[in-house]
């Protein structure tokens, strides 16, 4: 059945959902911080059906992931006749026609006219941690600098580089042990108290005169590592100069720049990447997410003279399987004809503006933010900006039960990462489920 808009039969979670969460919780890691109680059963386009038969408006896209919609029938076609083929052989050992065919596409949409080399994974923290290896094995310098309020991952490398909140690092201390952070420009809480533009990027002072002359010596410092749009940091979009300032000072120190668009990729943002809002081309661009249309992948893409180790320095056995890859061709051609870039930027301008509308009649909204469909919202107390952190919960939480998906970020920030296909009448279905709650809690 085709859904064409939210329908809740049964204030969510229903009888259905709540058996099957309970069993999930009795048996299922606790570690896995659930922002909603949907149990989804089915998906199609921007919906969501759960156990009990509601169906859901999805803007949160599974953090981003699926960026086609649910179930696009290019890319099932395409996973379908794969699996008719060949479903695995490992590529430590051999050689499959997908890789090298999804290689030669991925680079012509990637950023950098240069050689470039990729390295497939099966997650984003996985392509996070190839890109630390790698930029450690090409410099052979020990160091890697971050930005705080980063989210990179939860493997070792990646969660060392992850500073969104200490419960994600509490006990697993010494992780990579020689990481060190700088402040991002998160100009709407600036750590320095400033005012961009006239603070002329301080963050990045604070980088070349505090942290590179005081604490870490230059030609020791492997890499810089940095979202091109903080994700779930708060969709926090830096001044348009701050990747090309940060790509000068890693090339005149010959450190490894390395671009985490695992959130930020494929379309979301408006340009195929977020980097490419500022011209930069990073000599590692970390991707997963919408890659293949929720399949486990991803992939550090390299400049080649980066990716550069020897034979058997890094390997994976499930790493580019040949039915990820063909999802994974399928997802780039349905994004260039469904022409999915210049819709994100289109929606993703009428999405903000509306929000900026709603801004004006509900001072909750303290900022509106984002590039294309990777918009955020946060939510304040009062004009000294007091983190709204309940109210946030309990808007994500009532609009769950009036049938909008919606994700948190940050502190007390909203997460809107609708699916790219997603028409003007679908955002205005979903920014009338938003302001009604706005409304219930002014
Ligand atoms: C920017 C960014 N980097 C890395 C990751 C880690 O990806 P994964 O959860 O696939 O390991 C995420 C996940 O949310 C992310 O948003």
């Amino acid at each position: 059945m085709a859904y064409s808009a939210p329908k809740i039969v049964v204030t969510p979670p229903g009888p259905k959902a709540l058996e099957w969460i309970r069993k999930d919780t009795a048996m299922l890691s606790p570690s896995l911080s659930r922002s909603s109680q949907l149990v989804g059963v089915k998906g199609e386009g921007v919906y969501v059906e759960d156990a009990d038969g509601n169906v859901f408006l999805d803007f949160g896209s599974g953090i981003a992931v699926n960026s086609l919609g649910h179930r696009h029938p290019e890319v099932i076609a395409a996973i379908k006749a794969q699996l008719d083929r060949l479903v695995f052989l490992n590529s430590l050992d051999y050689f499959t026609v997908p890789q090298i065919e999804y290689a030669e596409s991925l680079f012509k949409v990637t950023p950098g006219d240069f050689p470039k080399r990729v390295f497939y994974t099966n997650s984003g923290s996985e392509a996070i941690d190839t890109a630390i290896k790698m930029a450690k094995w090409h410099t052979r310098r020990p160091y890697g600098i971050g930005f705080i309020n980063g989210f990179h991952g939860r493997t070792m490398g990646a969660v060392s580089f992850t500073t969104t909140g200490v419960s994600a690092r509490r006990g697993f201390a010494p992780m990579y042990p020689i990481a060190h952070f700088v402040p991002y420009p998160y100009c709407y809480r600036c750590l320095f108290n400033r005012e961009y533009p006239s603070c002329d990027l301080h963050c990045l002072s604070y980088l070349t005169d505090v942290t590179l002359k005081k604490i870490t010596p230059p030609d020791e410092v492997a890499f810089l590592l940095v979202e091109a749009v903080q994700g779930a940091g708060g969709y926090i979009v830096p001044p348009k100069e701050f990747l090309p300032r940060l790509a000068a000072i890693a090339a005149q120190h010959g450190m490894v720049l390395i671009v985490d668009e695992v959130q930020s990729g494929f379309g979301r943002t408006g340009k195929m990447w977020a980097c490419e809002h500022s011209g930069v081309a990073p000599d590692i661009l970390a991707i997963s997410k919408a890659f293949a249309h929720g399949l486990p992948a991803g992939a550090a893409v390299a400049r080649a003279e980066v990716m550069n180790w020897d034979e058997g320095a890094h390997e994976g056995t499930l790493n580019g399987g040949p039915v990820i890859l063909e999802a994974a061709k399928a997802v780039l051609r349905v994004i260039e004809q469904e022409k999915l870039v210049e819709k994100s930027r289109v929606q993703g301008e009428y999405l903000k503006s509306k929000l900026l509308d709603l801004q004006k009649k509900y001072p909750l909204i303290g900022d509106v933010r984002g590039l294309g469909l990777m918009v955020g919202i946060e939510l304040v107390g009062d004009a000294k900006k007091t983190p709204a952190k309940d109210k946030r919960n309990r808007l994500l939480e009532e609009a769950f039960k009036k049938g909008l998906l919606l994700l948190g970020a940050g502190e007390c920030s909203i997460r809107l990462a609708p699916p790219l296909v997603i028409t003007q009448a679908q955002i205005d279905q979903g920014l009338s489920i938003l302001e009604d709650c706005l409304k219930s809690l002014s």
